[in-house]
């Protein structure tokens, strides 16, 4: 193992038994990982939570997959009139990821977000701008006697990748099409795809206090590795003032109350006290105005504190060889310096199952320069149009098991893990670099150890 290792190590001196392992533990959500492999990884209750809390999960998990149908109605009322889907568990299936539609198939779990560019002239941080006639988000569908305002086709172009052992790699670029658009689009529309993301784990990243999180960012790369995580500040519409964003692909929302709420609103246009105007304000078709919001506080509490308190999935094979030798070298490959390993969380009001925990999320919560190839070109508060938040890396390796396919990174692109890793760039080129000099058994390994997780 040490030979294969050092024959690519021509800069660090280090040898491989003291590159550091930083992570052993099973235990990758603290006291509320689960041992449960299975279809249900994502989707069970964190096992420290107390009967009281079980039955406020359990009123969550319920709302979570309920179905919404048009107003009026006995249950459930309120969807639309434009929407991309009608519950919460139709696009985060088993808690877990979305994917782009195959060729032919309908947008399940992926949706747009749109805004027109800002002035040159735009401070810093602004929130995106609606396209007027259709917000910040395309709608794909729309309930009987509304337009939906348009969709997408997505093409692939094909490129191939040839790394230093002379292994091809096939890559898909995704480029995107809007159709049956209601109205016309201004020429000028930015466009960010996203796919939808796994919702277990999230009251621990909720729960790492502001300062851990910073103390990681180093927007003027002062250390010099060439990576400069930065944290993005959006409006909290609750403290009405910009705070740290932590949520969505951009970590382009503050909190998972506003997050669940904003879902509500933005993907099944139902409105809260968060969010009491309808999705469709201010289009020229019906637009529903109701005084009292669609979904109660009551309701937005028990969902908000269901994707607080779903247990993440334990870490498997941590004592496989090729899963220790995979370790290493996502340690060597700078990958640990995004995704990081280890955080105690902080203390998060009223969920103490969450509270003071050791976690292995293997992120920063920061946003990171990927360079053009992952561009979306759409800025989001702070967040510019070649930035993504780094996503948590726990549970990756059960993702097929859960919902049925590979499909990575913020569009879904990657149809596996290895394309995944060589689509990054950026502040991130080192670390693909160092992948593309590995020989097949070290990449291997690599793989191995990500899919441990
Ligand atoms: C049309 C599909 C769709 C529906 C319906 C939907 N979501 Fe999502 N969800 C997404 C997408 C896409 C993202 C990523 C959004 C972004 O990056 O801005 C997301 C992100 C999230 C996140 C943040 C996860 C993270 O790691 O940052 C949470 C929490 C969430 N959704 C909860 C919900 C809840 C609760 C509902 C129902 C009220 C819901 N979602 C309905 C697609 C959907
Ligand atoms: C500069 C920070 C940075 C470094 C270094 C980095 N990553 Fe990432 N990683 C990201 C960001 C940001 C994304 C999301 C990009 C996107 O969706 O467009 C990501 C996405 C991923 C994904 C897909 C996650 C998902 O949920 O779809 C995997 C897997 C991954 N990285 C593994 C690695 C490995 C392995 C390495 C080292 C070889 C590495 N990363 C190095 C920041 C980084």
């Amino acid at each position: 193992m040490s030979i294969l290792l050092s024959a690519c190590d021509s800069e660090s001196p280090v040898a491989v038994e003291s590159t550091p392992v930083f992570s052993t533990s099973e235990f990758s959500g603290g006291e509320t990982t689960i041992f449960d492999a299975s279809s249900h990884a994502f989707s069970t209750p964190a096992p420290n939570l107390s009967a009281s809390s079980l039955e406020k999960h359990l009123e969550g998990d319920v709302e979570f997959e309920a179905n919404f149908v048009t107003a009026p109605a006995e249950v459930n009322p309120g969807l639309g009139p434009i929407y991309n889907n009608i519950s919460c568990i139709n696009c985060h299936a088993r808690d877990g990821r979305g994917r782009p539609p195959k060729v032919d198939e309908k947008f399940v779990s992926m949706l747009f977000r749109l805004s027109l560019p800002k002035r040159a002239d735009a401070m810093n941080g602004q929130p995106p701008i609606p396209v007027p006639g259709f917000g910040t988000q395309l709608n794909n569908r729309a309930i009987f006697g509304t337009a939906p305002e348009g969709t997408v086709k997505i093409d692939y172009t094909e490129q191939t990748l040839t790394t230093t052992d002379g292994t091809r790699v096939h890559l898909r670029y995704p480029n995107y099409t809007f159709t049956e658009t209601y109205q016309p689009l201004p020429e000028e529309v930015e466009l960010s795809p996203r796919v939808a993301l796994s919702v277990f784990g999230l009251g621990l990243l909720e729960a790492i206090p502001e300062d851990t999180i910073l103390a990681y960012a180093d927007e003027a790369d002062v250390n010099g590795d060439g990576i400069s995580g930065k944290p993005n500040y959006v409006w909290d519409v609750v403290q009405q003032r910009y705070t740290l964003g932590r949520f969505g692909w951009k970590a382009n929302q503050p909190t998972l109350l506003q997050q669940v709420a904003a879902a509500y609103h933005d993907d099944m246009g139902i409105t809260t006290s968060l969010f009491m105007t309808e999705s469709s304000a201010g289009q020229l078709q019906l637009t529903e105005h109701g005084a009292t919001p669609e979904v109660s506080d009551e309701i937005l509490e028990v969902v908000t504190f269901y994707v607080q308190t779903l247990a993440v999935p334990a870490r498997r094979n941590v004592d496989d060889p090729q899963v220790k030798q995979g370790e290493q070298l996502f340690a060597k490959a700078q990958c640990a310096s995004c995704h990081i390993p280890m955080l105690r969380t902080g203390v998060l009001a009223g969920v103490p199952s969450v509270s003071n925990q050791t976690i292995q999320p293997f992120t920063d919560m920061l946003l990171h320069d990927m360079g053009p190839d992952l561009a979306d070109n759409r800025p989001d508060f702070h967040a510019t149009g070649r930035e993504w938040r780094t996503p948590p890396l726990w549970g990756i390796g059960l993702v097929k098991r859960v919902n049925g396919h590979t499909n990575f990174l913020h569009d879904g692109r990657a149809r596996d893990l290895m394309e995944a890793i060589l689509w990054h760039g950026g502040e991130a080129e080192v670390s693909r670099q160092a992948v593309e000099q590995m020989s097949k058994v070290e990449r291997d390994a690599l793989i191995a150890f990500l899919e441990s997780l």
